[in-house]
């Protein structure tokens, strides 16, 4: 039965005819080494490289079924992701009067300001402060009523109370920091304003916060 490299031998054959009476084996087994040596000038992809590809294939494959499970892992579940911004109606708020909400976990103030608590802020917009900031800085344009600021003193975390002290904001129970009606820092320990979470408003009684 003829073989490709019969084939290869027969081809050469016409380059270099054997002798008369000399034994085809033995031609088989030269042209096979020549061919041998020529290959190693020359690689071509043989059996071994294509087991090697099979096996680097296969390697890459099982450490991208490995990485995806990790990497889908570090993808925020469905129900994180709802959390992750909520909307509030601001219609449950009357003037005057504040609603705490929870947003990741953390409480939010939603403090409906009078205008008496809005001049009062202007007003100290200049004064000496820790943290300073307009009053303006601290709400959206067009919504001055509405303060939205997390619900965590920014010294040690407890929940400041609105009404008491002498700047008509809120008071922190825990080591007596005081906030103005813009949430601003004015006295005790607490380093920093009372923090803004990311919000914007929807319409004129709804927002989305986060
Ligand atoms: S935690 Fe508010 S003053 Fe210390």
């Amino acid at each position: 039965m003829r073989t490709p490299a019969s084939g290869r031998t027969k081809k050469r054959r016409g380059r270099r005819e054997p002798k008369e009476g000399s034994c085809q084996t033995d031609l088989k087994v030269s042209f096979t080494v020549a061919d041998t040596l020529t290959d190693t000038h020359a690689p071509e992809p043989n059996r071994r490289d294509f087991i090697n590809i099979l096996a680097t294939t296969a390697t890459v494959g099982a450490a991208a079924a490995v990485a995806w499970p990790l990497v889908d892992q570090l993808n925020p579940a469905a129900d994180t992701l709802a959390l992750a911004s909520i909307e509030f109606d601001l219609s449950k708020v009357a003037l005057g009067q504040e609603v705490t909400i929870s947003w990741r976990k953390q409480p939010v103030f939603v403090r409906h300001r009078t205008p008496a608590e809005i001049a009062r802020a202007k007003a100290d917009d200049n004064a000496p402060m820790k943290d300073p900031a307009t009053d303006a800085s601290r709400v959206k344009p067009g919504h001055e009523q509405w303060l939205i600021v997390l619900a965590s003193c920014t010294h040690l975390g407890c929940i400041p109370t609105f009404g008491g002290g002498e700047y008509g904001g809120w008071l922190c129970p825990c080591h007596g920091s005081l906030y103005d009606t813009s949430a601003r820092i004015r006295k005790g320990p607490a380093p920093k304003n009372l923090y803004l979470p990311d919000y914007k408003f929807l319409s004129d009684t709804k927002i989305k916060i986060g």
